[in-house]
């Protein structure tokens, strides 16, 4: 007994005091290199906790030219202290933003600074835990960083517990072309109260809801929706035209075999990376979670009708949508648009993001089909917009830059159709 507490004690003397001294040293010698970097280390609970460049870094790394030895931490690192927020954060939709990257056709036709090198859809998709292979592909094209998802809402060294309370974390990701939710909220009066609040306008115990009151409660790390991101889901609606509607929709995405009706393999991989819900239990149990948190300020009954609305939007959009797709699916089968090499099949494949014909971006320059860019822009912008600014209570959104715009991009669907056709019928 007496024995085993000495080896302790020789071990904690030996590893203990040496991370204390390899500590010091990175401090001092970053100090000059890196301040900004250290002070922000110096402010964060984990310099109040010893937990020291080292801890996350290794020792291997001593000196300036032996710099690519330090360890760049990924997410276990952070479960070493963590595990909870670790095991939240695996069981959301957070966890698949790389793997879903990936498996975009896109993407591999995209230049590799904007995945790997963490700008474009990179910068947004570095959410994931990383599989080994992952890691190897991205070392192997010469990128080293973009290994820790936890620095994305708790930024590099603050690790700071209130910064990732404010919406603002959300911001960088959430806005833009598809998923406007910030610029939806903050100009909601959602979050024109949480702004009045902030500026002393409000009283401290005012209601002000934010990103993370409706979709982090309670410190979970893990994130879902009923609708998600593509606005589909199972089992199909009971109304015909809703269900056929819908049908269109799945074949454009390349779920179901445009002439067979069939499930394909990226029905598999949307399963894979928990892109839809695809029962009606477990749409309903993201629903039931979400009417809770409207119900601890809006009565249950004004919630559910504010809801509902939302879903029967989304409904109607997708007959304008499904028109659109039909329109360009008719040129497809009429040989007047030809199918791309890469398209699963001989019909409109919004998936794709760009029609491609080579294996790299600058082979597909010419392969571009106009029409087909006013598709992808009506799903992926605007009809986006009208379903999305309904559910963020955002009039604007919903119908200018949602609906509106959608009934736009449809009426421009068919005029080209049309003077494709004729163009066609001339032998031009
Ligand atoms: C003698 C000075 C010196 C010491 C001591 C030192 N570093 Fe560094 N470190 C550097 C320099 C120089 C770089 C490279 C900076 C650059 O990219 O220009 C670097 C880079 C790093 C990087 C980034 C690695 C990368 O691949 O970009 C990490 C992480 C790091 N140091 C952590 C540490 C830790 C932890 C310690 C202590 C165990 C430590 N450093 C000790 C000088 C030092
Ligand atoms: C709690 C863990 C943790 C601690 C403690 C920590 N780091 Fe880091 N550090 C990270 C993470 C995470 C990254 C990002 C890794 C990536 O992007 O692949 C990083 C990246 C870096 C980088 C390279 C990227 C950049 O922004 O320059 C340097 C240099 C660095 N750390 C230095 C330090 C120094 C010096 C200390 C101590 C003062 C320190 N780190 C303490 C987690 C930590
Ligand atoms: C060796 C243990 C250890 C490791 C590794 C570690 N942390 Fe921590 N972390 C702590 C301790 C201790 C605290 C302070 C806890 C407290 O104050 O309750 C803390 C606090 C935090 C906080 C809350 C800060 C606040 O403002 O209250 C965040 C966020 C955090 N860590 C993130 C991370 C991330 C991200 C990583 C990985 C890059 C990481 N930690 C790695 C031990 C660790
Ligand atoms: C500005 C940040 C940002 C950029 C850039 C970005 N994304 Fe996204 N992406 C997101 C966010 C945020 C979501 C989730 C949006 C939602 O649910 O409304 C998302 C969702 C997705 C999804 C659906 C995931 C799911 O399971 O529902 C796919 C697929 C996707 N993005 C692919 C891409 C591709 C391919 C690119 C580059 C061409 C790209 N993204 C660029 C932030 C970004
Ligand atoms: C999408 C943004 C986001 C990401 C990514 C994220 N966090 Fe957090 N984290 C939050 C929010 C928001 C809170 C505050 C929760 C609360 O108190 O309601 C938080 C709180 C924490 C805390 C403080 C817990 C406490 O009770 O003080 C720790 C520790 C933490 N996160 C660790 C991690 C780790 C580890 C990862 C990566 C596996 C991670 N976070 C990734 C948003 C994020
Ligand atoms: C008042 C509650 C509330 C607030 C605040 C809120 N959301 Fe949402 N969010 C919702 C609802 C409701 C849905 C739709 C849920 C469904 O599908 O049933 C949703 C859906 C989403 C989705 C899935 C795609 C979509 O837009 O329908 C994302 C991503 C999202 N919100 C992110 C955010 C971000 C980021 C913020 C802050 C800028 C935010 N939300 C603020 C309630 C909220
Ligand atoms: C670094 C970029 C990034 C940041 C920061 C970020 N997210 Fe996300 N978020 C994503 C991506 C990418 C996805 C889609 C991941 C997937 O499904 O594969 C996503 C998905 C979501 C979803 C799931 C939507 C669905 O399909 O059901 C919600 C909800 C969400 N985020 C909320 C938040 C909130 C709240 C914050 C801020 C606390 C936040 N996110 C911060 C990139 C980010
Ligand atoms: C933390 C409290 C809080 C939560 C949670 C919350 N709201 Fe609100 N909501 C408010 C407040 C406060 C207002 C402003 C009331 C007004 O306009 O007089 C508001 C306004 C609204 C409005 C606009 C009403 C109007 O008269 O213009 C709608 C619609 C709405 N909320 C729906 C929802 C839905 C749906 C949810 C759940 C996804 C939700 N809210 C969650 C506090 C909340």
């Amino acid at each position: 007994m007496m024995k085993m507490l000495v080896i302790g004690i020789a071990l904690l003397m030996i590893f203990g005091v040496g991370s204390v001294i390899a500590s010091t040293t990175c401090i001092e010698c970053h100090t000059k290199i890196s301040p900004g970097q250290v002070n922000d280390w110096k402010v964060s609970k984990h310099a109040e906790n010893d937990i020291t460049c080292s801890v996350c870094h290794g020792e291997e790394h001593q000196t300036a030219e032996d710099y690519k030895k330090a360890v760049l931490p990924d997410e276990s690192v952070c479960a070493d202290c963590h595990q909870e927020q670790f095991d939240s954060f695996s069981a959301g939709k957070h966890n698949f933003g790389w793997t879903v990257l990936n498996a975009i056709p896109a993407t591999h036709f995209a230049p590799d600074e904007l995945i790997e090198g963490g700008r474009g859809c990179g910068g947004c998709h570095n959410m994931g835990i990383k599989t080994e292979e992952q890691k190897q592909d991205q070392l192997a094209k010469g990128y080293r960083y973009q290994n820790n998802s936890c620095d994305e809402c708790h930024t590099r060294h603050a690790f700071s517990v209130t910064e990732a309370r404010d919406p603002h974390a959300c911001q960088q990701c959430h806005m833009g072309y598809d998923h406007p939710q910030w610029e939806m909220w903050s100009s909601s009066k959602h979050g024109e109260r949480y702004f009045a609040k902030l500026a002393g306008n409000l009283p401290e115990g005012a209601a002000a809801p934010t990103c993370q009151h409706c979709h982090l409660q309670d410190g979970t790390h893990e994130n879902r929706t009923a609708w998600g991101f593509l606005g589909v889901r199972l089992p199909l609606p009971e109304d015909p035209q809703a269900a056929a509607d819908r049908v269109t929709i799945l074949k454009a995405l390349g779920v179901l075999n445009p002439e067979t009706g069939e499930p394909t393999a990226i029905l598999d991989a949307v399963k894979a990376v928990d892109m839809a819900r695809l029962d009606e239990a477990s749409w309903q149990k993201e629903r039931d979670k979400m009417l809770k948190v409207c119900s601890e300020c809006h009565s249950a009954a004004y919630a559910k009708e504010q809801l509902d609305m939302g879903d029967s939007i989304l409904t109607k959009a997708d007959r304008l949508m499904a028109e659109a797709i039909e329109t360009v699916a008719g040129l497809y089968k009429d040989g007047i648009i030809k199918k791309p090499e890469s398209y699963p099949f001989n019909y409109p494949f919004i998936l794709a993001l760009m029609h491609t014909n080579g294996t790299n971006w600058d082979e597909n320059l010419d392969s571009l089909s106009y029409i087909d860019q006013v598709l992808l822009q009506m799903y992926f912008k605007h009809r986006m917009r009208a379903y999305q600014g309904f559910f963020h209570v955002n009039p604007d959104y919903a119908y200018w830059y949602g609906w509106n715009m959608m009934t736009q991009d449809l009426g421009e669907i068919k005029h080209l159709a049309k003077s494709m056709r004729a163009d066609h019928a001339a032998g031009n």
